[in-house]
């Protein structure tokens, strides 16, 4: 499961789709976690699309990840500021890739 902690835990290495990254990253078998208040660890997410599907305010867009042994797609928490903390994401994703951080 993603690290509720990663804030304190990772290192912010960059940002891609208008969100943070959180290190380690050493693509393409391993790309950190995406998005502060909504994050999704790219490393544990497989492309389920439970977030997608489920999200009443469409924060989540898939992307391209070619070559990471998960899934070649991920759910980046795009529109993370539109998130109104309502924990569908985090209750629907089969392998608890998402931390939402209300506040
Ligand atoms: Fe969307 Fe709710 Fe998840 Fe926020 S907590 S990203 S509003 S499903
Ligand atoms: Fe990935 Fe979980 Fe969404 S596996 S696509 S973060 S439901």
């Amino acid at each position: 499961a993603i690290d509720p902690n990663f804030e304190q835990n990772r290192e912010k290495v960059g940002e891609e789709n208008g969100v943070a990254v959180w290190g380690p990253v050493d693509p393409p078998e391993q790309l950190g976690i995406h998005g502060t208040h909504v994050a999704v660890d790219f490393d544990i997410c497989l492309a389920d699309g439970a977030c997608l599907e489920d999200c009443p305010v469409d924060v989540f867009t898939w992307v391209d990840t070619p070559g990471h042994p998960e899934s070649e797609i991920k759910a980046e928490p795009t529109h993370e500021d539109q998130c109104i903390d309502c924990m569908l994401c985090v209750d629907v994703c089969p392998v608890d890739a998402i931390d939402v951080d209300p506040g």
